[in-house]
């Protein structure tokens, strides 16, 4: 069956690293005809969440900010999978992914008990490390923010050693991106 797929593009650099393994995810997924949809999320209008507890009032614009969120509610509402797809920085995600993550928290919000809607979930990353230990902090990261939403992780790729434009080109985490977005 066609799945819907969201993709948070968190990276600021729109040929960058982390959108060669977007790429190549999408190549796979869609060649199962799955439905992709990938934000840009440099390119929005995304201020950070106010803390102020005032949202989930309205399901299709549950936040009190009116910006670029906007056009990402519904597609997130009707999404079956969320893709994080995200440099490394400072062992977590960029500030566009995390600006955008948190106000998801109105969506949240629109439930009295704060339950978040049921998706599956992937991670997608690109980083100059290229250890065990330098992707342990965001995979501890990632691993518990799913524990939270109770979401399910269908995979998470952190392509190491990579840095500047370009660097990505032939790394082994392309075909795996390819290959996970294939299985789905
Ligand atoms: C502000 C900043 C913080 C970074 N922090 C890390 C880090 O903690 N660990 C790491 O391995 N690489 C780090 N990097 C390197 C990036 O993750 C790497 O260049 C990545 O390939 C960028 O992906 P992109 O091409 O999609 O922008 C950092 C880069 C920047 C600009």
């Amino acid at each position: 069956m066609s799945k819907k797929i969201v993709i948070l593009n968190g990276s600021p650099r729109l040929n960058g690293n982390t959108k060669g393994l977007i790429e190549a995810f999408t190549k796979g997924a869609e060649s199962q005809g799955h439905n992709v949809k990938c934000f840009d999320l440099q390119t929005m209008n995304i201020r950070g969440c106010l803390g102020c507890f005032g949202g989930g009032k309205d399901k299709a614009s549950p936040c009190v900010q009116k910006d670029d969120m906007i056009k990402i509610y519904p597609e997130y509402a009707a999404a079956d999978i969320v893709v994080l797809a995200s440099p490394m920085y400072y062992w977590g995600f960029s500030g566009q992914l995390k600006c955008a993550f948190d106000r998801l928290f109105a969506v949240a919000e629109c439930d009295k008990f704060y339950r978040n809607p049921k998706k599956d979930c992937i991670m997608l990353m690109a980083s100059e490390g290229d250890s065990k230990s330098n992707a342990e902090p965001v995979i501890n990261y990632y691993e518990s923010l799913l524990k939270h939403m109770g979401w399910k992780d269908l995979g998470h790729i952190i392509a190491g050693g990579v840095m500047k434009i370009g660097d990505i080109k032939g790394h082994k985490a392309l075909a795996e991106a390819e290959k996970l977005g294939a299985s789905l």
